[in-house]
């Protein structure tokens, strides 16, 4: 009777997790309404001023690379108990296929439902549009693969 139980007990935790794994890998980040995905990036990736350049990567470090990590690959230092993991910008063709005005509306607003907090005008992070723009461009120079 007890062993019964035990096996009971091992498959119901064994669903469990698995489920977990299935949701982690499953989410879809929310698409961005159409007056974003129809924005640009003002800044020219290949010839970007160099101060804005220099200012991004600060601001990366600053505010992104604990979570996203410096390399771009979603394992930055707080990254480990996080049940939705930060995105991972440097997976082969994953910045190829992502608008700048989707990257641009989650960086302003956050992605409901995980820790992705919203960095524009008016959140805590309080950046402005053209610094946002500035770390789009950072983002896609160095970890663009
Ligand atoms: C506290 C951790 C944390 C910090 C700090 C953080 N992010 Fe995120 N970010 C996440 C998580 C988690 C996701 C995944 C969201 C989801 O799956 O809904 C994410 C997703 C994103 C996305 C969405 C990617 C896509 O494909 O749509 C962008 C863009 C992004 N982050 C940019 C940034 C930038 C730029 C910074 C710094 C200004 C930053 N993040 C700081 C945790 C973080």
């Amino acid at each position: 009777m007890k062993i019964k139980n035990l096996i009971y007990y091992s498959v119901g935790i064994t669903l469990v997790a698995a489920s977990m794994v299935t949701h982690a890998a499953d989410r879809k980040i929310e698409t961005a309404p159409p007056e974003f995905l129809k924005m640009s990036n003002p800044n020219d990736v290949d010839d970007v001023d160099k101060k804005i350049m220099k200012n991004a990567k600060k601001l990366y470090k600053m505010k992104c690379k604990k979570c996203h990590g410096s390399d771009g690959d979603g394992k930055g230092s707080a990254a480990d108990d996080m049940e939705v993991k930060p995105t991972a910008f440097n997976k082969p063709g994953y910045l190829k296929t992502r608008k700048d005005g989707q990257l641009f509306w989650i960086l302003k607003k956050g992605s409901k439902g995980s820790e992705m907090e919203g960095f524009g005008p008016g959140t805590d992070a309080n950046l402005s549009d053209e610094e946002m723009w500035g770390i789009i461009t950072y983002m896609r120079s160095e970890f663009t693969k």
